[in-house]
């Protein structure tokens, strides 16, 4: 006999959600053997599924796994944000690079973060003869950042042009082909993508506020694991493990302390990640608008007072032109080329499809 559709698939699910409550938690994962690992396979140097190459953190997490006693298994999820949904829907174990941050712990009550291995940080990459720049340095210059990046927002409340560019990765090549003096981007990634570039050079910024402590991230439901994590974390640090790891990606300052950045909003670090292109303005938004617009278009965000867009009664032709062409002079960009008029649609239409609050 033949199981409806539905029945079956709620059998699955049911027989998938048992399987893994099974497996959680510490005296589980050692009977079983192995570590589930979340990661994108395509980040590097942080993570990537090239095994002569996996990066540093997914050759921490294997380190942890050994402290353990037993082996990592990577479970690869593509995102170029830190999408945490796996980790709670129990693809998997541990997930690496989290915030030890007050408001991140906050909005994620169910994650527990370890001790920091690292602490992340910014970084300007200029011409190798460019001289020695400082962010105060590029006052009136161009500098190219990733659309609602942190380095954005940081450089949006200061003199300088921004550039605004969808990855890191091309900002980095706006200052290879001249179309920016400098970019700024995450110190590691810097690092990575300037290796054997003798025409640029990587210069860290050690503004405090751009600064942030990274941790290893587990649910704190698994009995033992954020105990027995942490204290990996701990011995891999003591014994230098972890930080000849980071040597090895070019990372040679690893650890040092930081206080909490107001630049990092619990948002970079999300659990939904939207798929399907009803939610497509829901999900352009957080990438691109909500760092300063706030979530859903509520106002506020970082720097003080900001328009609310929720609900927005300007009517499309002000939302247009605003979002297209931006306001000189503000931290609110012109996003021409960057953003298709389609995409600028999809972003009213959620707006203004907001329940009223
Ligand atoms: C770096 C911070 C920042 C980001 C990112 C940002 N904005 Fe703005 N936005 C502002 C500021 C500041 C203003 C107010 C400008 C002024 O003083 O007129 C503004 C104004 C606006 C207005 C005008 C509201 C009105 O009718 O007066 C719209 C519409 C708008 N933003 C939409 C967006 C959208 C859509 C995005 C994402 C694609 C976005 N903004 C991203 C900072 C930002």
């Amino acid at each position: 006999m033949k199981l409806p559709l539905g029945l079956a698939l709620a059998a699955l699910a049911w027989a998938a959600g048992a399987e893994a409550s099974q497996h959680d938690g510490l005296e589980a994962i050692r009977q079983r053997g192995y570590l589930r690992i979340c990661a994108d396979p395509a980040n590097l140097p942080f993570s990537s599924n090239d095994s002569g190459t996996p990066g540093f953190e997914v050759e921490l997490a294997q380190l942890i796994a050994g402290e353990l006693g037993v082996t990592a298994r990577m479970e690869w999820h593509a995102t170029h944000v830190r999408a945490i949904k796996p980790l709670r829907d129990g693809a998997c174990e541990l997930f690496m690079g989290l915030p030890v941050d007050r408001r991140f712990r906050e909005g994620n009550p169910w994650i527990a973060v370890s001790q920091p291995y690292y602490t992340m940080t910014h970084a300007l990459v200029t011409r190798a003869d460019a001289g020695s720049l400082t962010i105060a340095d590029l006052k009136g210059k161009r500098v190219a950042v990733e659309l609602s990046s942190i380095a954005e927002v940081y450089v949006a409340y200061r003199d300088v042009v921004r550039g605004l560019y969808r990855t890191q990765e091309q900002a980095f090549q706006a200052v290879a082909r001249d179309e920016a003096v400098a970019a700024f981007l995450w110190f590691p990634l810097a690092v990575w993508l300037a290796r054997g570039r003798a025409d640029l050079k990587v210069v860290a910024v050690s503004d405090e506020g751009l600064a942030f402590p990274v941790g290893a991230g587990v649910r704190k439901r698994d009995p033992g694991l954020a105990e027995a994590i942490d204290a990996a974390v701990g011995r891999l640090l003591a014994s230098g493990r972890a930080q000849e790891t980071f040597a090895r990606y070019g990372i040679t300052s690893a650890h040092r302390s930081a206080r909490e950045s107001p630049f990092v909003l619990a948002r970079d670090f999300v659990l939904v990640q939207d798929k399907d292109s009803r939610e497509a303005g829901r999900s352009l938004f957080s990438t691109a608008c909500s760092r300063c617009h706030g979530a859903e278009g509520v106002g506020g965000g970082t720097g003080g007072s900001l328009p609310r867009l929720r609900n927005y009664e300007g009517g499309w032709d002000r939302f247009y032109r605003f979002v297209w062409e931006g306001r000189k002079n503000t931290p609110m960009a012109a996003f021409k080329g960057i953003l298709s008029p389609d995409e600028v649609r999809a972003l009213y239409e959620y707006l203004t499809s907001l329940p009223r609050q």
